[in-house]
């Protein structure tokens, strides 16, 4: 079967169809990256060219040598990804030192792999350690509400975690585990791959003050629910905050405990701690 007609290619292109549809890819902005099943490999392995030059990766990830993965091209955008997969993704392999790539299939008219491939690859080798495996995707969204929020909120975990769970019942349930910040840093290299992969070892999302998110997952829905979820969760604080700027009323520490209880989840302590503030 075509490489485009299997069905990863095809649940990869729809994300970034979706992505585009939710405004979060203006231009080029953001990227999409999926290590590839072995056995997905092996069914199109007569359609991917091993002689192509070897390029350094930017990074080292030698947990990842030898494995496959689908990613966006650099400069390309998520709105022309479903009209011509072949032009605007590619499929790499990564060598037996973890330090180059090779393109295998795909970017027919030129190109490299997304300038945030040492994010994306460093993001892959934290997540398949902790996760045994399991995590394949990961995904970068210049989402609107998280990017307007690090101009308002202080540049914390903590604090951004909290108010986002604030912002819908369902979201502590979404992500217990909280979501990493990251100041601003210049984007696009092993610096910002090397905090924002620690910050993987802990979350399953990492926000990038005054750019963007990143969002990992298993599969393509459940990274795509993630990125939609906090996305959301942001929208409604940028609309209270635009409102008023304390909240009459919230969901309160011993309500989250209480969630916690009910939903089977393991909310961090760090999170829930006391506000001190003033009410009208
Ligand atoms: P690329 O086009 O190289 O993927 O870059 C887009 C982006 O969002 C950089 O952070
Ligand atoms: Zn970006």
């Amino acid at each position: 079967m075509n490489v485009i007609d299997q069905n990863f290619v095809q649940g990869f292109i729809r994300m970034c169809s979706d992505g585009y549809r939710q405004g979060w890819h203006e231009r080029n902005g953001g990227n999409l990256s999926y290590r590839i099943r072995p056995e997905e490999i092996t069914d199109i392995q007569d359609q991917l060219n091993e002689h192509g030059v070897w390029f350094p990766i930017g990074a080292e990830v030698p947990s990842l040598k030898d494995e496959f993965f689908l990613v966006t091209g650099s400069g390309k955008y998520f709105r022309n990804v479903e009209l011509d997969p072949e032009n605007n993704l590619a499929i790499i392999k990564i060598d037996e030192t973890g330090k180059n790539y090779q393109i295998q299939w795909g970017l027919a008219g030129g190109g490299k792999p997304t300038s945030e491939l040492p994010s994306h690859l460093m993001n892959h080798a934290v997540k398949k350690a902790c996760t045994k495996g399991l995590y394949r995707v990961v995904y970068h969204a210049h989402t609107t509400n998280v990017i307007a929020l690090t101009f308002i909120l202080p540049l914390n975990d903590e604090v951004f975690t909290r108010e986002l769970w604030e912002m819908a019942t369902e979201c502590p349930v979404v992500f217990p585990d909280g979501v990493g910040v990251v100041s601003w840093m210049v984007p696009g290299g092993a610096k910002i791959a090397a905090k924002t992969a620690d910050l993987m070892r802990n979350y399953d999302a990492a926000i990038w003050a005054h750019h963007g998110m990143f969002a990992t997952g298993e599969t393509f829905d459940s990274t795509f629910g993630l990125m939609h979820t906090i996305e959301k969760a942001a929208e409604i604080l940028i609309k209270v905050l635009s409102v008023r700027s304390d909240k009459r009323q919230t969901i309160e520490p011993g309500q989250f405990r209480q969630l916690a209880k009910e939903f089977h989840v393991e909310l961090p302590e760090r999170f829930l701690f006391d506000k001190v503030e003033c009410k009208s």
